[in-house]
C-alpha cells in the first residue's frame, strides 16, 4: 500500500472528455463485460438513452414500515409503469410485486441493522447468489460504509457479492452509505465511488455534491443518484436535473417519489428529465399542470 504521506491532491479530471473505453455499448465501463452482464445492464439502463429511473423502496430492510410505503401491494403496481427498475428486498418483491411486471430488478442483498441501532454500518450478505438467480435479479445492491466503523465488513460483503456476481454474470450495485460520521463532500464521494468501482462494482449509487462532474469523471462505471430525504417536488426535480446535467446515468429515488403528494406524476416528471431531456422547470410545470385540480 502506498505511503499516505505526501500524496498529491488529484485534480486533472478532464470533465469535458467523454469516457474513452465506451466501445459500442451504452453503459459506462461495461464494454468488456460478457453477454449476460450486458443483458442485465440493458434491463437497467435504457439502450435508447443510456439512462435509468430506478425506484428505491428497500427502506423496510432497516426502517420497517415507512410513510408512503405502508402498503407495498397497492403502491408498487401504480408506480412500476413509470420507472425502469424496482429496487427492493426479496421479501417485498416476492410478496407484493407481481412477477409479470417488466421492470428491471435491483435486489438488495445486505442487511443487519435497524433504526434502533446508533451505528448502522455493520451488515452481512443476507441473500445467497442462488436466490438472486432464481429471482432473475438484474443487479445485487450492497450497502458500503467507507470511513465508518463497519468499513472492513462491508468491503468483505461487497467482494463476496461481486465474486458471486461474476460467476453468474449478475452485476453488483455498490451503494455509498452516508451517516453521522461520514462527510458529504466531493472529496468523500470521489474516494468512496472510486473504491467501489475498483472493487469491481458495475454500478455505483451515491449522492449529489459540489463538483459532481469530477466525481462522475473519476468513476469508471455509471453513477445513479439517491434522492435522499423528502424535498418539495420542485427542489427534487432540480436535484434530478442537476445530476443528469452533471453526467449521472440516472437516479435511484425513493422518498422523493413515494412520499410525494402525487407519486405517479412525480415519477413521470423525473422520467421526463432523465429520459426526455426536460429541464427541471419544464418537468415541474408539467407536474403542476397534471396535479392542479388535486392539490
Ligand atoms: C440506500 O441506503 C437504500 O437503498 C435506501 O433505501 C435508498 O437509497 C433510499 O432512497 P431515498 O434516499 O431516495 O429515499
Amino acid at each position: 500500500m502506498a505511503d499516505k504521506e505526501g500524496i498529491k491532491v488529484a485534480k486533472d479530471y478532464h470533465v469535458e472528455e467523454p469516457f474513452a473505453n465506451q466501445g459500442d455499448f451504452h453503459v459506462k465501463g461495461a464494454n468488456s463485460l460478457d453477454w449476460g452482464m450486458k443483458k442485465h445492464l440493458s434491463r437497467i439502463f435504457d439502450p435508447k438513452t443510456g439512462r435509468t429511473v430506478m425506484f428505491a423502496f428497500d427502506h423496510g430492510y432497516f426502517m420497517g414500515s415507512t410513510s408512503g410505503l405502508e402498503r407495498l401491494d397497492l403502491v408498487i403496481p401504480k408506480l412500476a409503469p413509470h420507472v425502469d427498475v424496482l429496487m427492493a428486498t426479496r421479501g417485498a418483491l416476492r410478496t407484493c410485486v407481481p412477477a409479470s411486471l417488466p421492470n428491471g430488478i435491483a435486489l438488495r442483498v445486505t442487511s443487519g441493522s435497524s433504526m434502533l441501532n446508533d451505528d448502522l454500518s455493520h451488515e452481512v450478505v443476507a441473500v445467497e447468489i442462488e436466490d438472486a438467480i432464481r429471482m432473475n435479479a438484474d443487479c445485487m445492491a450492497v450497502q458500503t460504509f467507507i470511513g465508518a466503523d463497519g468499513q472492513l465488513s462491508s468491503i468483505d460483503n461487497l467482494s463476496r457479492v461481486i465474486n458471486a456476481g461474476f460467476r453468474y454474470s449478475i452485476p453488483t450495485l455498490g451503494v455509498v452509505a452516508v451517516g453521522k460520521e461520514m462527510e458529504r463532500t466531493d472529496r468523500f464521494f470521489k474516494l468512496a465511488t472510486r473504491i467501489l468501482a475498483e472493487m469491481g462494482c458495475q454500478i455505483v449509487k451515491t449522492y449529489y455534491c459540489d463538483n459532481f462532474e469530477e466525481v462522475v469523471a473519476a468513476c469508471p462505471v455509471p453513477l445513479v443518484i439517491a434522492g435522499g430525504k423528502k424535498l418539495p417536488e420542485k427542489e427534487a426535480l432540480t436535484l434530478a436535473y442537476r445530476v443528469i446535467q452533471g453526467g449521472a446515468a440516472g437516479v435511484d429515488m425513493g422518498r422523493n417519489i413515494f412520499q410525494s403528494v402525487h407519486p405517479v406524476e412525480m415519477a413521470q416528471a423525473v422520467r421526463k428529465i432523465v429520459h426526455e431531456g426536460a429541464t427541471d422547470a419544464e418537468a415541474y410545470a408539467w407536474y403542476e399542470e397534471m396535479t392542479a385540480d388535486r392539490s
